[in-house]
This record gives C-alpha cells, sequence and structure tokens, in this order.
C-alpha cells in the first residue's frame, strides 16, 4: 500500500509550532510521510489560532482553499486542531461541513484513536472535550516542524491570569505544569538529535510548577542547564507580576541563560493595566527592567503592547509611549485591540474606532523602528557570538540580498539574526548548523544585523566552534 501523505498549516504562538510537532510525530509513527504542500497531501491539519479576530478569519479562507484541493482529491481528510477548533468545535462543522475532524487542544493525546476512526470510514468527528492534567504524549519529539539546532519545549499548558482581553485561558484551558523529569528528559533527547539552544514555552513561566508543588521556574532553569551539549536556554513568556527576584538572579548565575527576556507589557498606563486585569502598574515594570539590566547589562527586552484597547485615551497611549522610550524596548510586537468572543473585555466601552487604533498602531510601530535601528547600529564595529541555524535564505527585507556572499545565519544570545559571510581568504571548512562562532558586525538593518566570521584561521573549527 503506498505511504499516506500528511500536512500541517500552523499558525499562532510557538506553542502551536510545538504542538504540530506532536501532531507531526504520531502521523509519522501512524505511517504517514509529510509533503511541504497541501496539494499532495491525504490528510491536511489546519492548527488554528483564536488570539486575534484576524488570526480566526485566516483559518476559514485556509479551510476554503483545502475545500477546492478536496474536490481534486476527494479521499483527501481535512481536519481542524488548535485554539480555534477547542472553542468553535462542532461549529467548524456546520460552517464548513467538508472538514472531517475537529479536534481541540485538550484532545492532541487523543489524535491516534481519531485517526484510525476516520481510516475506519468514521466522520466527520468532533473532540473538545476538556478535563484536568497535562496533555502528554509518548514517544521521542522529531525534528518535523522546527528547525534542528534551536527547539521549544512546552512546560506548562493553558494560563489561570484571564486577562480580560485573552482568549487562550478558554482555548487552552487551566494552568498545568509538566513534570520536569520529562521536559529534562525531552531536552536531552532534543540535544541528542542535534539541539543546542531550547526555548521553555508557557503563556507565564514565572509561575511553572507553582500549583502542582513541582519545582520552581528558577529551579528548572538550573536543571535545564545541567544537560550536558545544550548551549543556550531561552524562556518565554514571563508575566511582569509573577518575575520573581530568583529568576533575576538566575540571570546572574546561569551563564547558559540567554541575554533576552520577553516581557509583555501591554500598555504604559496605569488606569488601562487595571482594566486589562493585568495586576502591575508602569512604575513595578521600570523597576524590573532597571533590575535586570543591573545582573545582565547586556540584556535584550521585547514587548507584546496592545493600542485602543476599551477606553484608552490619547492621555493613556501617551503613557504607553513614554514609557516605550522610557524602556528602549530591542523590539516589540504591537497589536490593535480585537474583541474576543466571551471575554470580559469584548463587553467594555467605549470602544476605541479603527481609525485611531491604526494610527496608534502606526505611531507606535514608527517609534520603536527608530529604537530598535539604533540598537542594531550600536552594535556595528562589535564581534558576537552567534549559533550557527543553518545557510542563509533570507535576508533583511532592507539589506543586502541573500546569495549575494551571504552565507550563514544564526542568532546572537540577545536574540538579534545575524547573517554572516566568510573573509574572502578562507578556504578552510565552513561552518555548520549547531556551531557557535563569533561573528563581526559589520553592517546594521531594522530585523537583522551583517557581518563576517571574525574567526582567525587557526580558530577555524576549533574549541570556539566546536565547543559542545
Ligand atoms: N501569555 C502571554 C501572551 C500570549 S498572547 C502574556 O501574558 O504576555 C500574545 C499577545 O497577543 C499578548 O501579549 C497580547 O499583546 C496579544 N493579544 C492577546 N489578546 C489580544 C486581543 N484580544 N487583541 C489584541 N491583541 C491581543
Ligand atoms: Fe492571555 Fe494574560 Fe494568560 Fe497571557 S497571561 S495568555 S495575556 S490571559
Ligand atoms: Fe493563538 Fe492559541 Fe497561541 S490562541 S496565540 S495559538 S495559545
Amino acid at each position: 500500500m503506498p505511504e499516506k501523505t500528511f500536512h500541517i498549516h500552523t499558525i499562532g504562538c510557538q506553542m502551536n509550532v510545538y504542538d504540530a510537532d506532536l501532531m507531526a510525530n504520531c502521523l509519522i509513527s501512524m505511517g504517514y510521510r509529510p509533503v511541504s504542500e497541501p496539494d499532495a497531501a491525504d490528510l491536511a491539519i489546519v492548527n488554528t489560532c483564536a488570539i486575534r479576530e484576524k488570526a480566526e478569519q485566516k483559518v476559514y479562507s485556509l479551510l476554503g482553499r483545502l475545500a477546492m484541493i478536496k474536490r481534486q482529491r476527494p479521499w483527501m481528510r481535512i481536519v481542524v486542531g488548535g485554539c480555534v477548533a477547542q472553542l468553535a468545535g462542532g461549529r467548524i462543522l456546520r460552517r464548513a461541513p467538508y472538514v472531517d475532524l475537529v479536534f481541540g487542544t485538550r484532545a492532541l493525546a487523543r489524535l491516534p484513536e481519531l485517526l484510525r476512526r476516520l481510516e475506519a470510514g468514521e466522520g466527520p468527528l468532533s473532540d473538545v472535550a476538556g478535563g484536568d492534567g497535562v496533555v502528554e504524549i509518548g514517544g521521542p519529539l522529531q525534528a518535523v516542524v522546527q528547525p534542528t539546532v534551536s527547539r521549544f519545549v512546552t512546560i506548562m499548558q493553558g494560563c489561570d491570569n484571564f486577562c480580560t482581553y485573552c482568549v487562550v485561558p478558554y482555548a487552552r484551558g487551566r494552568e498545568m505544569s509538566r513534570d520536569p523529569e520529562r521536559i529534562v528528559a525531552e531536552v536531552r533527547a532534543l540535544v541528542a538529535q542535534g539541539a543546542r539552544e531550547v526555548t521553555l514555552l508557557g503563556q507565564n513561566v514565572n509561575s511553572y510548577g507553582n500549583k502542582e508543588g513541582l519545582c520552581t521556574f528558577p529551579e528548572l532553569l538550573e536543571r535545564v542547564a545541567a544537560v550536558d551539549g545544550l548551549k543556550r536556554i531561552r524562556f518565554t513568556t514571563s508575566h511582569p507580576k509573577d518575575l520573581s527576584p530568583a529568576l533575576i538572579d538566575a540571570f546572574a548565575r546561569l551563564d547558559k541563560l540567554c541575554d533576552h527576556i520577553h516581557l509583555p507589557v501591554q500598555s504604559g498606563s496605569d488606569r488601562i493595566l487595571a482594566r486589562m486585569n493585568r495586576r502591575y502598574g508602569r512604575e513595578t515594570y521600570l523597576d524590573l527592567v532597571t533590575r535586570l539590566r543591573a545582573v545582565r547589562p547586556r540584556i535584550a527586552i521585547t514587548s507584546d503592547i496592545i493600542v485602543g484597547f476599551p477606553g484608552e485615551t490619547d492621555e493613556d497611549f501617551q503613557q504607553t509611549l513614554d514609557l516605550v522610550e522610557a524602556v528602549g524596548f530591542d523590539g516589540l510586537f504591537a497589536f490593535h485591540y480585537s474583541d474576543r468572543p466571551g471575554t470580559p473585555a469584548s463587553r467594555f466601552s467605549p470602544k476605541v474606532p479603527l481609525a485611531v487604533k491604526r494610527r496608534r498602531l502606526d505611531t507606535l510601530n514608527a517609534l520603536q523602528q527608530a529604537v530598535t535601528l539604533a540598537r542594531h547600529q550600536a552594535l556595528v564595529g562589535a564581534t558576537l557570538e552567534v549559533l550557527v541555524e543553518g545557510p542563509s535564505k533570507r535576508c533583511d527585507p532592507c539589506g543586502p540580498e541573500a546569495g549575494d556572499g551571504i552565507q550563514w545565519t544564526g542568532r546572537t544570545p540577545d536574540n538579534k539574526i545575524v547573517n554572516f559571510s566568510l573573509p574572502a581568504s578562507v578556504d578552510a571548512p565552513q561552518p555548520e548548523a549547531g556551531d557557535l562562532c563569533q561573528v563581526r558586525i559589520e553592517a546594521a538593518f531594522a530585523h537583522s544585523l551583517l557581518g563576517i566570521w571574525a574567526e582567525d584561521r587557526a580558530g577555524l573549527k576549533g574549541e570556539a566552534c566546536h565547543a559542545a
């Protein structure tokens, strides 16, 4: 019998990327083979995100495209997973009757059984049952979706914070932490497959283990840092209300912890932060920034901001701009507020008109772009450590073309993308994915840096590049 094929289209956050690998693992163990285009798939999964209206709309437009493909390949099965699946369940089957299976975020472990039922001719099926406990799936995680060198590891699922604008607690359920032994074993297995960097994922990693009485997040970091061969650790996301002195201290103690923290502030106005139920104020946030920089002067701080939250005035927005200037973020993900059905904020008024939200977003992005570029330019001339991810495919939209002598790409500890070339005279071995290389920065752009390998020839393939 010919091999069956599958394709997964993932929308949304890193947690969905991680889940896509779990899905891929499960399909491979059932005899499926991944294909890069849905037109060649016998099974197409859309792994969905519900965080903003736009992400949800994208799901239905993707499903429409899959329906067209299914007309040519009537045996194709269309499957919807992820956060929209969890929230909308059977409604998806009514709106898109060509869908064969809807499975929610809590049904991931039941995917093999659901697929077997589909293969046996049952369907359409929907499994969006809730349930307590961490969702665990056995078996080693293969590198299917994520690149090999830098991998995501979900350490906790769900969220208990109920920020008033946010759908995640409904789409992912209550906060639950995975067992530290399993996490460390997974990291070890990933390193054995070639990973050199892991990013630990949770909606609020700072509260890891609290509920279950497991170890604390800083203790988990210490255990992960002890894994041989792992060179770098990142984590996301940190909720400012739970950023403990012990975590700040971990930055002082653990060399493998990268010089970067993503610390979403959401707004610079105390009034709006209170309406968002964030449970910290702007002064607390600024104080955290000062304390982080005291232990790691080079730490890159990135953030998320929502503009146009219901009731946000020009004055509130100005406070956000002031905070952004005061902190000098390395990067910012800014969004305009989107009403999510069922959340408290969807019932808040007055709503900010779309034109005002757009204008505020443009103002904020323009301010941040100037700050980011200035921070990048300040790195020109410096020699930075880069973890090589692989050959450079695409350079900065504002920078030179890929292939223009630019051969490699990777990231610095503070998460800057660096594309780099070898000095003209070098005919020695090339770097490889997973190597740590010293790169001298020669130019800076909005989204990346450009450099040249600064290893002397004697150092090529030496200690600096093969420290593992
Ligand atoms: N757990 C993370 C955030 C996960 S969602 C945290 O607490 O920071 C990622 C980002 O999406 C959020 O930080 C927020 O900026 C944005 N977001 C969430 N809900 C939104 C909404 N209804 N409208 C616009 N942006 C939203
Ligand atoms: Fe959403 Fe708030 Fe939880 Fe983050 S902490 S996932 S913004 S509810
Ligand atoms: Fe989206 Fe769900 Fe992540 S709503 S942002 S995919 S947790």
